[in-house]
């Protein structure tokens, strides 16, 4: 016999997202690098769901897509007539799943797992429903948690549907809740759509549980972390407080910033205890810095690996494919992308280092470039280790220079350098006596005549 999961998850993410303005649906623009729905399946896998089914309107084929690839089920739900219709659209796809389900928006992108799990136990210790609250600074267009005197929760009212006085509850709903399956459907099937917006509302379940005996259980949580993104400008103030989250979070484990509110990270940056940040850093996606390395200002990574006790920047950027071993010192204007560096590389300054291997120790001097694209395909670049590669040189891969090897300063290499030689690759100098003075006294002559 299969083993019966007790956890499952629906997403909605079927509405319009009307006020984005955007042709990318709304759950696939992102918050600290990641779309808001990789976020709520995230936080759905993190604690056990299985199956996660996510709720798509008529125009959300990318949406689903976007699901489905990440393992996800999906559901369609057309035409959209409101957050609880969204749900009952998934029952099917939760198949012969039976257990408590959680309902996530794909707009509240910030919930963390261990907020998930307290819902999951409240509901285990005490039953019936169990809801996520919280206290709105501003409650204007949350649903508003109707309580009788004794805190028992006898009601959602959403804010089009709300008196003036219900209006100034800011005890709020999160969207957020735990429930019985057999029991959520249930609840689910007597929803009615009489209200401001002619819809059938979720919320109206938490009325609807009381009458049928079940109470609902508040969990509270953080106003930051069941932020719901309906606009742009929520967009901004959910990425506010997921970086807030971030620096926190680093500084906790053991990472200096200096200006902590001018460094962004990523959803999965890592970065080790002893690490020093500058101001005015950016880490996308795909980031890990190990520890003791210390990042100058004005640099940006994505996608690489940084070692540890590394010196970078200020000003250097890394691109896909940078991995940086230990003791690394890239300075101010250099690039790397696609490049493994060993041990002890430096290169200090102004410097293209794409399609590379270099070995340990090898020092590169300024204006180094990778010449690594011919306009149709890219070609690697190996430097061995110990090599030294003078000021601007243009390496035209694929080209290997060898162990210990030097490249004369403003060379052109277009072919292998053995172990241990010099590569010369541009004219040899000479010098024509008395050219320049002979020039000036002519050119000053000239410039007489023409007065
Ligand atoms: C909803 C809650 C409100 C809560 C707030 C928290 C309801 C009726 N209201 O309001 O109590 O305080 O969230 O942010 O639940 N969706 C569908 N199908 C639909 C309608 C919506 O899938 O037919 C999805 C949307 O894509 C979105 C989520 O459900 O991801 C919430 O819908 P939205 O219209 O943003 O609800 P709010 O008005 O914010
Ligand atoms: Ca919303």
């Amino acid at each position: 016999m299969p083993e019966v999961q007790a956890r499952a998850a629906v997403i909605l993410a079927a509405g319009q997202g009307t006020r984005m303005n955007s042709a990318i649906p709304k759950v696939l623009h992102a918050v600290g690098g990641r779309a808001m729905l990789d976020w709520a399946l995230a936080a759905a896998e993190a604690i056990g769901c299985a199956p996660v089914v996510v709720v798509v309107g008529k125009h959300g084929a990318e949406v689903a897509a976007h699901a489905r690839a990440k393992g996800a089920a999906t559901a369609l739900q057309d035409p959209p007539l409101g957050t609880g219709h969204a749900v009952r659209a998934a029952e099917a796809a939760l198949g012969g799943f039976a257990g408590d389900v959680v309902v996530l928006f794909g707009d509240t992108p910030l919930i963390r797992p261990e907020t998930m799990e307290r819902l999951f136990a409240t509901r285990a210790e005490k039953g019936g429903l169990a809801l996520l609250a919280f206290e709105a600074a501003d409650p204007a267009g949350y649903g508003h948690i109707i309580r009788s005197e004794s805190g028992e929760v006898l009601r959602i009212v959403e804010d089009r549907d709300a008196s003036a006085e219900e209006k100034r509850i800011n005890l709020c709903n999160s969207g957020v809740l735990v429930a019985d399956r057999a029991m959520l459907f249930q609840l689910l099937s007597m929803v009615k759509n009489d209200n401001a917006k002619g819809e059938y509302y979720l919320t109206s379940i938490i009325g609807l549980a009381r009458s049928a005996g079940f109470a609902t259980h508040l969990v509270i949580g953080e106003e930051a972390e069941v932020l719901g993104v309906n606009s742009r400008i929520d967009l901004a103030e959910a990425e506010a407080a997921f970086q807030a989250r971030a620096r926190r979070a680093a500084m906790e484990a053991g990472v200096t910033m200096i200006d902590p509110g001018t460094v962004y990270f990523s959803y999965d940056t890592q970065i080790e205890p002893d690490v020093v940040i500058e101001p005015h850093v950016v880490f996308r996606p795909g980031v890990s810095v190990a520890r003791g390395s210390r990042i100058n200002a004005f640099s940006h990574f994505h996608e690489a690996k940084i070692g540890p006790d590394n010196s970078i920047g200020p000003f250097a950027r890394f691109r896909p494919g940078a991995e940086l071993g230990a003791d690394v010192h890239i300075g101010n204007f250099v690039e790397v992308k696609n490049t493994k560096l060993g041990d002890g590389v430096k290169a200090n300054h102004l410097a293209y280092l794409g399609d590379g291997d270099v070995g340990a120790r090898v020092n590169i001097g300024a204006g180094t470039i990778f010449c690594n694209y011919d306009g149709f395909f890219k070609y690697r670049t190996t430097i061995e280790a110990e090599a030294f590669i003078g000021s601007n040189s243009s390496l035209v891969a694929p080209v290997t220079i060898g162990a210990r090897a030097y490249t004369a300063a403003g060379s052109v290499i277009t072919g292998d350098v053995p172990a241990g030689a010099l590569g010369v690759g541009r004219g040899r100098q000479r010098d024509i006596d008395g050219w320049a003075d002979h020039f000036r006294a002519q050119q000053k002559a000239k410039k007489e005549q023409a007065k």
